[in-house]
């Protein structure tokens, strides 16, 4: 099975165009009209300006009352009202990396209240988390989000809550790319 994992491919073709490109931290990336989400798998010819790969993954932080409270809430990606999407890829620092796992979910929710915050945000956001640090690619993270116009308010919101987190203060390079449905 290789379909779980991703090209996320910037250039001037794609089923999402690309209203917004900035950086939150760290180095830009060059601009792009278009992005395409495609199974690497069936990657035959990639004309990009860049690619970015990601898997979907097993969950690392979540316990079994959040997964719960997740799966009951939260909707899945391509709903058709949902003209609306952010690439959020992420690194965080080594500091992060040395840190060890409960140190990590310590931060990640005790302190950051990054699930308990998102939640509020269900079933509005549909979200997916790709991971990228172990297999070579310059980001750690791709997190994807889908939503329907009327919600951009509320993922604004989210989005500036969790960049003021202790978790974020490990970030150390994060480009945000807001999209539309073409
Ligand atoms: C990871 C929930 C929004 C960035 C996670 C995890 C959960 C979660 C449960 C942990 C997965 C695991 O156990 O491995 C949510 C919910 C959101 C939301 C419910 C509401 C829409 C966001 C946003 C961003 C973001 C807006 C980026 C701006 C990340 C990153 C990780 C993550 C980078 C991986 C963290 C790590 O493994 O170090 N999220 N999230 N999330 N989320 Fe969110």
């Amino acid at each position: 099975m290789t379909d779980h994992i991703f090209d996320f491919i910037g250039g001037d073709s794609g089923q999402w165009q690309v209203t917004k490109m900035s950086t939150a931290i760290g180095e830009s990336m060059e601009m792009v009209s278009h992005l395409k989400i495609v199974p690497s798998s069936l990657i035959t010819q990639n004309d990009s300006i860049w690619t970015l790969k990601g898997l979907k993954s097993n969950i690392r932080y979540a316990e079994k009352a959040e997964k719960e409270k997740l799966l009951a809430v939260q909707e899945g990606l391509g709903r058709e009202q949902a003209t609306c999407a952010a690439l959020i890829p992420l690194q965080k620092n080594e500091a992060w990396w040395n840190l060890a796992q409960d140190e990590r979910r310590k931060i990640f929710e005790s302190q950051s209240k990054h699930t308990a915050t998102g939640l509020h945000y269900l079933p509005a956001i549909a979200r997916q988390l790709y991971h990228c640090r172990d297999i070579g690619q310059p980001f750690d993270f791709l997190t994807w989000f889908e939503y329907a116009p009327e919600h951009a308010d509320a993922f604004e919101e989210l989005v500036f809550q969790l960049r003021k987190t202790e978790e974020w203060s490990y970030v150390d390079w994060e480009v945000d790319i807001r999209l539309v449905k073409v």
